[in-house]
This record gives structure tokens, C-alpha cells and sequence, in this order.
């Protein structure tokens, strides 16, 4: 059996962006999990798991997304090894941040190359889906989309799966605030409602489409007017404190656009980059949490390629 170490990164993502609940993902440049395996006779082994929130992280390989997503990748190639596993996050769990699913696609994409790269991009991104459904309470694959595929991505329908990938604007800034709290994507599913009216719909098809246009396009006003949630986000307000004086916060130092971040508690905040640092977008939204005696860190970012080989 080789010894050789594979070592992947994969990067944090951010979902829903306004009207795209479930559907829509954008890949960040950073920050990232780093995750390394190697190849043993069978099962999987996992090491060590280190990094911001690793203490909450199992190392049990039946409940641990990069385990989880690698083994759909080994079974769907009828592979005869297991892997050993070094799990360095970067990206901490309950963020808002795609942390799990850095971890599912992360381990999907390790377990791929171990494998001679046998799976397309859709077929790893199903099994890292699979993990995401086990680890958070539903199948989503908006952060393991983007995290596989890098850039912007939407996804068309579930099933059958189909994703399309779109370029991002090359100035597109990004600022991720993540305030010192937790929330699970699990919970934050249980507080959705069960049904949308006629007119959310109608408002969400537009802002969607007009989004999609302005990633295509580069038109980084359309972008900034049409991330607008009218269900999801004020369903899951009251989970994170501060939420809607932050976004305004960064409205006011300059920011196109700012909205929770996936299922929260990050605060995401497009700005254009040909004009602005992000600087100051991050220390009027982190001063929000500090003038409430709570931590915040932030992430001056932009859109990334996906997961690498390191
Ligand atoms: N679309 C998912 C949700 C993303 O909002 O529940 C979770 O990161």
C-alpha cells in the first residue's frame, strides 16, 4: 500500500446569497480546511482533527463529514483500501461558512484522486451531498457545489441533479463577519416555514434571476439590489443577535449588499472591489459584535476556484 500523503484544500463557501435558498453557492478564495489522507488497507482511520471548533468535531469515521462523503467516493469505485485522515479546519463549525460542507466535499475530493480521479464533478459533489444530509438534517448541496465546482453556482434541481457554474465578477469583494456564536444548520432548518405564498415566489424568481444575470454579466449594481430574501433570512433573524444593525452597518461603510451568510450566524457583505478595500465594511460590522462585548472575526475574501490538490 502507498504511504503517499494527499493533502487537499477546501475552501469556505456561502449559500442562499438572498433569493437562492438550497440552490444558489459562491466559493470563497479563503479561508480554508486543509485535509490529508493516505491510503491503508481498509476502513478509515481519522488522526487528528485540530483547528477552531475541532473539539465539537467526531472522529468517529461513521458520523464525520470528510468520512462520510470519502466512503460514497470509494464504494461508488468499487475501491479495495481505506483511508487515514488529517482534518486541519480552518473553517470553524456552525459558521454559516460551508464548514461542513468543505469537509464532505473536501473528503469527496480526496477519496477521487485517490481513486484516479474514476468520479465527474457531479458524481462527487452527490457524495458529498450525501454527508451534508446525515451531518446537518437535509439534503443540500449549495455549499458542496461551489466548494467541487468553485466560483458560482446554481442548482437547477436535485433530482435528477443538475448544477450549472457561472464565472463570478473578477472584482467581486467579499467580507465575511463571523460573530462569536453557533448555530447549527440542523436547527436552523427546524425554525423555516413549511410553505411560501404566491408572492414571496414571484419576488424570489426575480431577485434570483436578476442575481444570476448580475454574476454573468459582472454588473455589480444588479448584484447588490437583487440578493433580497423575503422567507428564509427573516425566519432565522432571531438566531443571530445584531444581525439586521450589522447588515446596515455595512451598507453604510460601503458595501453593495450584506445578508446572513447560509444558515448563519456569518454576516456576508458583497462590495466592489475596483473601489474598495472591504476594510472598513469589516470593522463597522466586527465594532457591531465588540460594542456588545462579543467576539468577532472577520474574513476580507473574494471568490475562489474550489477545491485543490496542495
Ligand atoms: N441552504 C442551507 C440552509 C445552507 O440555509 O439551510 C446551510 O449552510
Amino acid at each position: 500500500m502507498s504511504e503517499e500523503w494527499v493533502r487537499i484544500a477546501a475552501p469556505a463557501t456561502t449559500s442562499n446569497i438572498g433569493a437562492g435558498f438550497d440552490t444558489f453557492g459562491l466559493a470563497m478564495s479563503e479561508p480554508c480546511d486543509i485535509i490529508e489522507g493516505r491510503k491503508i488497507d481498509s476502513g478509515f482511520v481519522i488522526t487528528e482533527v485540530s483547528g477552531p471548533g475541532s473539539d465539537n468535531i467526531p472522529t468517529d469515521p461513521k458520523v464525520n463529514s470528510v468520512s462520510i462523503a470519502a466512503a460514497q467516493v470509494l464504494k461508488r469505485c468499487d475501491a479495495e483500501f481505506g483511508i487515514e485522515l488529517r482534518i486541519k479546519k480552518g473553517i470553524r463549525p456552525c459558521s454559516g461558512m460551508g464548514s461542513s460542507g468543505a469537509s464532505a466535499a473536501g473528503g469527496a475530493f480526496l477519496a477521487n484522486i485517490m481513486c484516479e480521479e474514476k468520479l465527474n464533478s457531479t458524481q462527487m459533489i452527490l457524495c458529498a451531498a450525501h454527508a451534508e444530509d446525515v451531518i446537518s438534517g437535509g439534503l443540500h448541496a449549495d455549499n458542496v457545489s461551489p466548494c467541487i465546482l468553485g466560483g458560482f453556482t446554481v442548482i437547477r434541481s436535485y433530482e435528477p441533479f443538475d448544477v450549472v457554474r457561472i464565472e463570478p465578477p473578477r472584482n467581486l469583494g467579499m467580507v465575511v463577519a463571523l460573530p462569536d456564536l453557533m448555530v447549527a444548520t440542523s436547527d436552523a432548518r427546524k425554525v423555516l416555514p413549511r410553505e411560501v405564498s404566491v408572492r414571496d415566489l414571484v419576488f424570489h424568481v426575480g431577485n434570483a434571476s436578476t442575481l444570476v444575470y448580475g454574476m454573468m454579466t459582472g454588473d455589480l449594481k444588479a448584484i447588490g439590489r437583487s440578493v433580497k430574501d423575503a422567507v428564509f433570512e427573516p425566519a432565522r433573524t432571531k438566531l443571530v443577535p445584531h444581525l439586521k444593525e450589522a447588515e446596515k452597518e455595512a451598507v453604510s461603510a460601503g458595501a453593495l449588499v450584506s445578508f446572513m451568510g447560509g444558515s448563519g450566524p456569518c454576516i456576508m457583505s458583497f462590495y466592489d472591489a475596483d473601489t474598495d478595500l472591504g476594510a472598513a465594511i469589516a470593522e463597522r460590522v466586527k465594532a457591531v459584535y465588540t460594542d456588545n462585548g462579543m467576539g468577532c472575526d472577520t474574513w476580507i475574501t473574494k471568490p475562489g476556484v474550489g477545491c485543490k490538490r496542495i
